[in-house]
């Protein structure tokens, strides 16, 4: 089978690893990918945004599969041109990726297929932030409507600073914001594979989204995550697949839009059951790089399946009984700023420790060095017969790795 990936990041550096390893896929390109991708695919300087590019260049190859990773080109609509020229594309369509496009949206998909889920209110304007915050009190949750790169979403107890955010998305063009109840409880991802009508649980992973050591500091992209969840309810991924993700896509079908891709579903484990924080329509990132390095089923013909409505045909996955984690190595000021330029040392140091795997996410190849090019540069992975092993792996490899500035959390796994 000949792939195609679109994106640039660790996540699609580990879909490039795990399709790099399964005997079927003859040939792999990535579109515009990031020099670790490089190793294992043919890099073409396509901007990803662009749909006519990205479709021209799947058509020229002749793949069988494309396969896009970040929520930006699913939202401007690379799956549908891609659809559109026959070729099968692991991906919603920008209309089923609203679902994570507009929260407000999400929401009202999930009221109308009864997914469990915190009471919203969409804030249209700033009069009507106030009230708002007042009618669920502290800790107040204010929401960006739309996508904006992992930097959307504010929970705090201080109220100024809720009500600055909702001012600060609304003076965007076309601004909404949505406001809702604090989920208490631990945080799970679990994404589900769709075929427009069929759905199939991949594992859970939890990720760590704050910057700082104890979940203290800004909100990132992900600073690292762990899989399994030894603690999660043994009936959790049924639950799951039976309150949350076959309803919305029964749902998404009944509109019209049929979702096929990756349903993210982000969800708190609350005092009062499971209820859904958030759906994205990609793979997560950092929890892809953990849980695509359990699977043993080899990845193309389910994503394949998936793109081409035929997941009844997959037989049940198979899981590795080792765990996993990643730890991300970010740059100096990250989140705040990124400072870029920087060589990177010690990849091949890393690589060379017994469970461990490097992922590239934001880097860039000068010459013979290997630099920073981005907030979140590296996903540390480590494999182990049991967390504490893969966590040990993941901070072997993070020591091994030079980068000026650099800054990564040192407890990831740790409580667990
Ligand atoms: N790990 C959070 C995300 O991918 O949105």
């Amino acid at each position: 089978m000949k792939i195609l990936i679109v994106g640039t990041g660790a996540r699609e550096h580990a879909l490039a690893r795990s399709l790099s390893q399964d005997p079927t896929v003859t040939d792999l390109h990535a579109a515009p990918g990031n020099p670790g991708i490089g190793a294992v695919a043919t890099l073409h300087a396509v901007d990803q945004l662009d749909s006519a590019a990205v479709t021209a260049l799947a058509t020229e190859l002749g793949v069988d599969l494309v396969v896009v990773g970040p929520e930006a080109p699913l939202v401007a609509g690379v799956s549908d041109a891609v659809r559109a020229a026959g070729i099968p594309v692991f991906g919603p369509s920008a209309a089923a990726a609203q679902l994570e496009g507009s929260k407000a949206f999400a929401k009202e998909v999930m009221a109308a297929a009864g997914v469990p889920t915190a009471e919203p209110r969409v804030v249209t304007e700033a009069a009507q932030i106030d009230a708002a915050l007042d009618a669920f009190g502290a800790p107040y949750v204010v929401k960006d409507d739309g996508l904006a790169a992992g930097k959307g979403v504010v929970v705090t107890q201080d109220r100024a600073l809720a009500a600055a955010h909702a001012a600060e998305c609304l003076s965007k063009d076309g601004g909404r914001v949505v406001v809702e109840d604090y989920l208490d409880g631990p945080e799970v991802s679990l994404f589900v594979l769709c075929d427009g009508t069929r759905v199939l649980p991949l594992v859970p992973a939890q990720d760590f989204k704050r910057v700082g050591d104890g979940d203290t500091g800004p909100n990132t992209g992900g600073m690292g995550a762990y899989s399994p969840l030894p603690w999660a309810p043994a009936d959790l991924v049924d639950q799951v697949v039976r309150e949350v993700a076959q309803p919305t896509v029964d749902e998404m079908a009944r509109r019209g839009t049929p979702f096929v891709g990756v349903l993210y579903c982000g969800l708190a484990l609350t005092s009062r059951g499971t209820r859904v924080v958030e759906f994205n329509a990609r793979f997560g990132d950092p929890e892809t790089q953990v849980v695509l390095a359990r699977l043993a089923t080899p990845l193309a013909g389910v994503l394949h399946a998936a793109a081409t409505g035929a997941l009844d045909t997959v037989p049940a996955l198979d899981w590795r009984e080792d765990a996993a984690v990643t730890v991300v190595v970010a740059s100096e000021g990250y989140p705040t700023s990124t400072r870029t330029g920087d060589p990177i040392t010690g990849l091949a140091d890393a690589e060379a420790l017994p469970g461990v795997h490097v992922l590239h996410a934001g880097t860039r190849q000068e010459g013979d060095t290997v630099v920073s090019a981005g907030g979140r540069v590296l996903s540390v992975v480590g494999v182990g017969v049991d967390l504490a092993a893969a966590r040990s792996a993941a901070y072997a490899g993070v020591e091994r790795i030079g980068l000026t500035g650099s800054h990564h959390r040192s407890d990831i796994a740790a409580r667990v």
